[in-house]
């Protein structure tokens, strides 16, 4: 399991392609910051990067929902609604009291936003992307 970026994952649309890279580029951080012998000294930084990540996502989101309005995309609904998933899921795992077992906690919110974001663009972005490129 790592925060590797993949030539699947190119959904040939300019800019989200690079907002998804950026999206790994920060999750690889939080990544290697886990395996390190010292991660438990660097949960400050862990904790910084993972807030960093959700802010960087939520933008993306963001961008992705008002591009997918504009092109009248019938499924917005279905894809708000895991972007929003996504978004309570960290947000709880962030909030959660985490002084009892930190690092568990730290490789759950890291093993969740692996196969969540890697799932996600596999499925439901790149139907976008089919729908969006036919009509275009
Ligand atoms: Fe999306
Ligand atoms: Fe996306």
């Amino acid at each position: 399991m790592a925060f590797e970026w993949k030539e699947r994952y190119m959904l040939q649309i300019e800019e989200i392609d690079k907002q998804h890279k950026r999206l790994f580029e920060i999750g690889a951080r939080v990544y290697d910051l886990t395996l390190m012998d010292s991660a438990y000294d660097r949960y400050d930084e862990i904790m910084t990067v993972i807030q960093e990540l959700l802010d960087y996502t939520q933008y993306h989101f963001k961008y992705e929902e008002e591009m997918l309005e504009k092109h009248n995309y019938q499924r917005l609904p279905v894809h708000i609604k895991e972007h929003n998933y996504f978004v309570a899921k960290i947000k709880s795992l962030l909030a959660r009291d985490i002084d009892e077992d930190q690092m568990s906690t730290l490789q759950e919110i890291v093993n969740f936003l692996s196969e969540w974001i890697s799932t996600h663009i596999t499925f439901e972005d790149r139907r976008y992307a089919d729908v969006i490129k036919a009509n275009l």
